[in-house]
């Protein structure tokens, strides 16, 4: 009789975890930056959601990450896993090592330990670019109600997917370099909105928002965004085609 395979070694038996993760409480004077060390036993189906909110339970409740949906929808638990940005709770701790780095996501502010404030950067990104409808029907709701090409929809709708995680912008070497450089998820709301035939803004007032290197000309094609984007957004596509748009706006 075969014996049943708990999840782990060739053995059968379960795999114990060490996830390294970097600690530090910036609110704190006395706090350094340093790894910390846990193991755990590795479980069926285990993601590092998972496994953090087992350390936090069972091993020290001051560990400090964040989690809202627990399904890649809220993109709240970006973080570096062996140096790559990813979600915790998407990340199945079989498809890594027995020895797991964690570290917060770089670019942000950090709140402490794995939790950044994502949303800080994302609502001052958002206000910077006005990411939302500029109609000058405004006060008219019929101009809302109009019909949509469905392609044009769906094309919308594959855009809206991004959850703000922020892995496009950790990803990304020119974010390193330019402050204030819009990065991939600001470019891709600039294509959504773009694409939007409620929004009546022109390539001109695009390229206002975008038309420098702080935004799609500071782009450096280094893909980084598109290769770690957990929603697959076509981030290469779009960026590509913003540019060639901008840039012939910007020879007008
Ligand atoms: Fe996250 Fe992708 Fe949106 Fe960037 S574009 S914030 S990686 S979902
Ligand atoms: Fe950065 Fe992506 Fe451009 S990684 S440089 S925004 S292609
Ligand atoms: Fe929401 Fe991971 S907890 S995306």
């Amino acid at each position: 009789m075969i014996p049943l395979l708990r999840h782990g070694k060739p053995d059968g038996q379960p795999r114990r975890l060490t996830l390294e993760i970097l600690r530090h409480n910036p609110a704190d004077p006395a706090s350094v930056p340093h790894l910390q060390a846990y193991e755990i036993e590795e479980a069926e189906g285990m993601t590092l959601f998972i496994a953090l909110n087992e350390i936090r339970a069972q091993q020290d409740p001051s560990l400090m990450f964040d989690f809202v949906c627990r399904a890649g929808i809220c993109g709240s638990c970006a973080m570096l896993v062996n140096g790559r940005p990813g979600l915790a709770c998407r990340t199945l701790t079989r498809d890594l090592g027995e020895r797991i780095t964690l570290a917060p996501l770089p670019v942000f502010e950090l709140i402490g330990d794995l939790s950044v404030n994502t949303g800080k950067w994302m609502r001052g990104t958002s206000e910077r670019l006005q990411t939302w409808i500029h109609n000058d029907t405004e006060t008219d709701l019929d101009a809302f109600e109009t019909r949509m090409e469905p392609a044009t929809a769906e094309a919308i709708y594959e855009l809206d997917r991004c959850i703000e995680c922020g892995c496009c912008i950790a990803g990304c070497g020119t974010v390193q370099m330019r402050e204030r450089f819009v990065g991939a998820v600001g470019l891709n709301k600039i294509a959504r909105f773009r694409l939007d035939p409620r929004d009546t803004r022109s390539d001109e007032d695009f390229y206002e928002l975008i038309g420098d290197d702080d935004g799609v000309f500071g782009c450096m094609s280094l893909v980084g965004c598109h290769d770690v984007c957990p929603k697959q957004l076509p981030l290469q596509t779009q960026i590509a085609f913003l540019r060639r748009k901008m840039a012939l706006q910007g020879m007008r």
